[in-house]
């Protein structure tokens, strides 16, 4: 039998000395390669393309929110963080749920009074539309299945790739149509009326389009009630590119640049529903060359842009 004996190697050492601190990525040439195989075995190379990762990823998590046993949990409780935070299931405790939460809020406060009772949303990035699976549990749970996803909701999802929104399509084949549309579009390049869609959704999606600015404009601008975002802010005064850790572009908005976007759209305010240092994030060091200090600056929030002036969940206005 044989034994192998590893060490761990860091690929990226600038980020012990911050070396692309005082740039930003537009003047820097980074080259990076990054290769899935599977070792010991002979040079097995795995696809190891963003579609296939996240396809992998993405149908997991739709196979868990389907899981009989979480809907007759969340069924045994009222849907709420307390119940998501005491469940036996791991994957209710990760961030995408949290905002499935504030959806579902903003939801039931919506349907009430509509004859259709159905409301609208975009999911800006929306992979295998697995939110859908989540809210239609949520949803399920919380009226004895009276109410579904596909009674409920008008559903967009929007992405920039055509295998995940094959795939999308494919898990929700029996969903009608025209309740559950999908686009194939860069994050920043859609053209939708003004407030088409009640509610707008995008997960760290806003951060990684090709004009991350104006995507987020035409995004509140496609909004009528709220649009809930998980975003990579800095706490310093300007905005900036960098790299995470795949390879892919990320720009961090500042405060001032919120502030402008929220001022571009009459009658929005700005909340925030929790803030995630990222030296407190789950995944260390994830963007090449950055180092400590301007790390420390660098966080999440999980921001709600809304017309509303009661919010159906707890979030504090937020500090731009
Ligand atoms: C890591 S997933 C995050 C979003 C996921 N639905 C969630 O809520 O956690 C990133 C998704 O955004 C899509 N995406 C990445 N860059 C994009 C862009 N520039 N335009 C449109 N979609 C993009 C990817 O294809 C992928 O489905």
């Amino acid at each position: 039998m044989a034994f192998f004996r590893l060490e761990p190697y860091d690929p990226c050492p600038p980020a012990q000395t911050g070396a692309l601190d005082a740039s930003t990525a537009e003047d820097q040439v980074v080259s990076l390669d990054i290769q899935s195989k599977y070792l010991f075995v002979d040079e097995y190379v795995v696809p190891g393309t963003p579609d296939v990762q996240n396809c992998g990823g993405y149908v997991d998590k739709v196979i868990q929110y389907r899981n009989p046993e979480l809907l007759a949990y969340l069924s045994s409780q009222r849907v709420s963080a307390e119940a998501f935070s005491n469940s036996p299931f791991p994957i209710l405790q990760t961030r995408s749920p949290q905002l499935d939460l504030i959806l579902f809020a903003l939801i039931e406060r919506l349907r009430k009074g509509r004859p259709d009772g159905r409301v609208s949303l975009l999911d800006h990035g929306c992979t295998v539309a697995e939110h859908y699976d989540l809210l239609d549990a949520m949803l399920q749970a919380s009226s004895g299945a009276a109410r579904t996803a596909p009674n409920t909701l008008n559903y967009c999802g929007l992405d920039k790739s055509s295998m995940l929104l094959s795939i999308a399509r494919m898990l929700h084949s029996k969903v009608q149509e025209e309740h559950f549309r999908l686009v194939r579009a860069e994050g920043s390049a859609f053209e939708f009326r003004d407030q088409e869609f009640d509610l707008s959704l995008s997960v760290g999606v806003i951060n990684h389009v090709a004009q991350p600015l104006e995507a987020l404009k035409k995004l509140l601008a496609a909004t009528r009630v709220a649009c809930v975002l998980a975003i990579w802010v800095t706490l310093e005064g300007d905005g900036f590119w960098a790299f995470n850790h795949s390879g892919v572009p990320n720009y961090f908005f500042s405060r001032d640049d919120l502030a402008r976007l929220r001022d571009s759209r009459p009658g929005m305010r700005a909340f925030t529903a929790g803030f995630t240092p990222e030296m407190e994030a789950s995944q260390k060091r994830s963007y090449v060359g950055i180092g400590e200090e301007k790390t420390s600056a660098l966080g999440s929030y999980h921001l709600v842009f809304s017309t509303l002036d009661e919010l159906p969940f707890e979030a504090q206005e937020a500090p731009l």
